[in-house]
Formats: C-alpha cells, sequence, structure tokens
C-alpha cells in the first residue's frame, strides 16, 4: 500500500510520474536531483582521445533541416520534455550549438548506419528518468531512418520501440535506485499498517526485477542511477534502510554510504550475469541547473546562452558547497565502483553542465506546472541536449561494433 506523502515532495514526485501515474501504487518515491563529473578518456577509433572534454560552438545549421531529425510529433515524447509542444521560447537557439571535443571529432549520428551496425541486435538502458530522457531522444532519432518504428513493451521494460526494418530493439528499463527497494510500513501492535509511518528497504544485494533477468537480451546495456539518492526522493523521516542477505545493516549506513554498497553489489552482479561480449556503459550524472534556489525554493533557469567554463566550478564543485553539487559528488562514487571492471564511462556530465539554458524551465505543457511544481531544470528539453548523448553514445557504439563487424 501506499506510503502517504504529505510533504512539499509530493507535487514534485507527481511531475515526475506524470505519464505513468499508475505506477505511483507499486513504486512510492519522491523527487529527483543530479550529480556530476570527471573526465575519462574511452578509445575512440584508433586514438585515445575523449569525447567528454570539449566546449560548445555556435552553429545555426544544428538546429536547421535535416536536423536534429524529429519534432514534437514524435510518438515517443513525453509530454513535459516535448518543448517544441510547449512552446519553450528560443528553441531553435538552444539547440544551434555544437559540441565540439578537444581533441576528436564527433559526428552527428547517421540513423540508417547505425541501425545497420546494430541490426539484429538490442540496446538496452537501465536506470532514472535522465536515462529515459535519453531514451526518449534516441528513439525519436532511429525512427527517422525507420517509421514504421514499434512501441515495444515487455514485462519489466518501461518503455522502448523496435525497428522492423532492422530488427533491432531499443528499449529503457526503469530502476531508479537499481537495487530492489520497497515501502515497508510500520507495523502497529495490533498488526495494524498505518500507512504514513514506515521506511524505504533497500535490498543492497538483491537487483531490482526490473532489470535483473535482461542479460541475454541486450547487446548494449547503459546503467545508471543516482539522482534518487538524496533527501529530496527519500526525507529524513522517511529514511532509506539498507538491508543485506535479508537483515538491516548495523549500524544503518547513510545516502552516500549506502549508494557505495549498493553499486558494488549490482557492479559485481553485472559482471557475473552478464556476457563479456555485451557491450556496457554507466553514464554519469545529469547536473541541475536551479539558479537563486532549489527546485522547491523557486529556484529557476531562464538562462538563454550556456554558461561559461569558468562558471562551472562555481555552480557545481561540491567544496563551494552550491545547490546543484551532487552530480561530482555521486560520479566520484561511481568512478570508483567500476574501476576494474569492463564499464565503461559514459561521461555527458561536463558537456551538460555548460547548459543551464537548456532545460524545459517554465514549459512544461501545463499552465499551472510551475506553481505546483516549480521549475524543471533538471531534465532536458527534446529536441536538446540529449541529441548530444546520442551522438556520442551511438559513435562509441559503433566504434565497438562497427569495427568488429568490419564496417
Ligand atoms: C532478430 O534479432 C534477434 C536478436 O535480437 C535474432 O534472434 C533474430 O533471429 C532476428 N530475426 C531475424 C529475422 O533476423
Ligand atoms: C516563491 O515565490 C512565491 C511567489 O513569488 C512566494 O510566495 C514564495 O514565498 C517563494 N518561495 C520561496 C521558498 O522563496
Ligand atoms: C530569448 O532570447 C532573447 C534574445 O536573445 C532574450 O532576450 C530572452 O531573454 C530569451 N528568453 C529566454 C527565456 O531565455
Amino acid at each position: 500500500m501506499s506510503p502517504k506523502l504529505t510533504s512539499p515532495l509530493f507535487p514534485f514526485l507527481v511531475l515526475l510520474t506524470l505519464s505513468s501515474l499508475y505506477f505511483l501504487s507499486s513504486f512510492l518515491s519522491l523527487s529527483p536531483t543530479p550529480k556530476s563529473q570527471q573526465t575519462h578518456a574511452i578509445s575512440n577509433s584508433n586514438n585515445k582521445c575523449s569525447l567528454f572534454k570539449g566546449k560548445w560552438v555556435f552553429d545555426p545549421n544544428r538546429a536547421t533541416s535535416p536536423f536534429p531529425f524529429y519534432d514534437d510529433t514524435c510518438p515517443f515524447h513525453r509530454n513535459a520534455w516535448n518543448c517544441i509542444r510547449n512552446q519553450r521560447q528560443n528553441l531553435t537557439f538552444i539547440n544551434s550549438w555544437r559540441w565540439v571535443p578537444h581533441e576528436c571529432e564527433l559526428n552527428r549520428i547517421d540513423p540508417v548506419r547505425f541501425l545497420s551496425v546494430v541490426r539484429n541486435r538490442n540496446v538496452g538502458l537501465v536506470g532514472d528518468s535522465l536515462n529515459e530522457n535519453l531514451l526518449v531522444s534516441f528513439l525519436c532519432i532511429l525512427r527517422s531512418a525507420d517509421v514504421g518504428a514499434k512501441k515495444w513493451k515487455k514485462k519489466g521494460a518501461w518503455r522502448g520501440a523496435y525497428f522492423p526494418k532492422f530488427n533491432v530493439t531499443v528499449a529503457y528499463h526503469r530502476s531508479v535506485l537499481l537495487s530492489n527497494y520497497k515501502w515497508q510500513p510500520k507495523q502497529s501492535e495490533a498488526g495494524i499498517e498505518d500507512g504514513s509511518e514506515g521506511i524505504y528497504r533497500v535490498d543492497v544485494d538483491v537487483p531490482a526485477d526490473d532489470w535483473a533477468k535482461i542479460s541475454g537480451f541486450y547487446d548494449v546495456l547503459v546503467f545508471n542511477t543516482g539522482h534518487w539518492w538524496n533527501y529530496d526522493k527519500f526525507p529524513k523521516e522517511k529514511p532509506l534502510v539498507f538491508y543485506k542477505a535479508g537483515q538491516p545493516i548495523v549500524p544503518p549506513l547513510g545516502m552516500l554510504d549506502g549508494l557505495k554498497v549498493v553499486l558494488g553489489n549490482m557492479v559485481a552482479y553485472i559482471q557475473k550475469e552478464f556476457p563479456e561480449s555485451t557491450l556496457k556503459f554507466w553514464r554519469l550524472q545529469s547536473p541541475r541547473h536551479f539558479y537563486g534556489g532549489d527546485w522547491n525554493q523557486n529556484g529557476s533557469c531562464l538562462f538563454n546562452k550556456p554558461l561559461e567554463e569558468n562558471e562551472l566550478d562555481l555552480w557545481f564543485e561540491p567544496r563551494n558547497n552550491g545547490v546543484n553539487k551532487e552530480a561530482r559528488q555521486i560520479n566520484r562514487v561511481i568512478d570508483e565502483a567500476l574501476q576494474g571492471t569492463d564499464i565503461k564511462l559514459l561521461d555527458l556530465t561536463r558537456l551538460s553542465e555548460f547548459r543551464a539554458d537548456a532545460h524545459p524551465a517554465i514549459w512544461l505543457g501545463r499552465k499551472d506546472a510551475v506553481a505546483i511544481w516549480g521549475q524543471d531544470c533538471m531534465h532536458w528539453c527534446l529536441p536538446g541536449v540529449p541529441d548530444t548523448w546520442v551522438d556520442i553514445l551511438s559513435q562509441l557504439i559503433h566504434d565497438s561494433f562497427g569495427r568488429t563487424d568490419g564496417l
């Protein structure tokens, strides 16, 4: 049963789960918050260079036909991110910036070529709504190469698409903590559950059903977690309580230590259960851009151009203790957990840190949305920055499969 959600977080929660309210009853949860950054070279073609370090260059061609491949009619949109339909101001301008890595070349995805490379293969994303943001962009872009794309859904899969021309499925499995977790109501002495009191029980050694058994289906997997590891989603009075082997861990772990333990267990599970031939990525945190207060304190992101490089540390460096610091903090924990594994870092944090201008902000598709939920300075407009994430991910996949397939 659902706990009563009486805190001011509730409205934000609803926003997050707007397109799927039924989900609420099974997955109790609160709002989102992002984290950030670190830079890692992943081999790109023959030379080691990083697609993740670079700068945004103004390029009006980026926003005009045939780019960005899709518009507001793409059937895979989520309303609150559909910035064309929601008439987000200056969207063309926002999409007139091109990410230019310092040392490598980043091409725009060629959807036909990409789908040919992954023909008869499947690509899966596992994690929270920031991975879903990436998914929607990916599906809408790929659809331009196969308008027969069909919505795809299987047990455990949140949403996805099948591209019949290429026999390719791209899908998302929602699992915000990766570990299994559930609301555990407090039992009164009479054994009656009181819905408002209890804990969120997290089994650190049990992967959530939503993705535990997908090994074998996907040839590429992109994991993420992090945006839910905070006291917005899970307030102090309704804490996460970490269990191992069915017993509460003592002494109880705080949020960040809990994340470390969960990551350790989930990464070990992935290494054990998923074959070496599966190309595995871990995408790092998506930075938030709340200015002048957090999301529930009238924080705003009405910017009309990307931040300058010298502003980034002020916004995101944990030492500065700003509203948006957690992305980099969590990235450090993730980076550590992935050492010595075959999971590649997909560091989308840095390039996204610049883009304070590219969130849905007040254009959420509902008149009362901002009054109720505040601005959305966390997810991203589509078309928008996630299209660049797709360019990077598809290039890395292409480098990997294209080479083995001699394409
Ligand atoms: C489609 O791809 C799957 C693997 O995802 C494969 O098993 C199947 O044989 C393929 N179908 C065709 C018609 O090639
Ligand atoms: C947010 O703005 C509204 C309207 O201007 C104001 O009433 C409210 O006090 C503000 N809240 C915070 C936390 O600053
Ligand atoms: C849109 O662009 C104009 C011109 O650059 C600017 O004055 C305005 O503030 C921008 N609006 C937003 C919401 O960024």
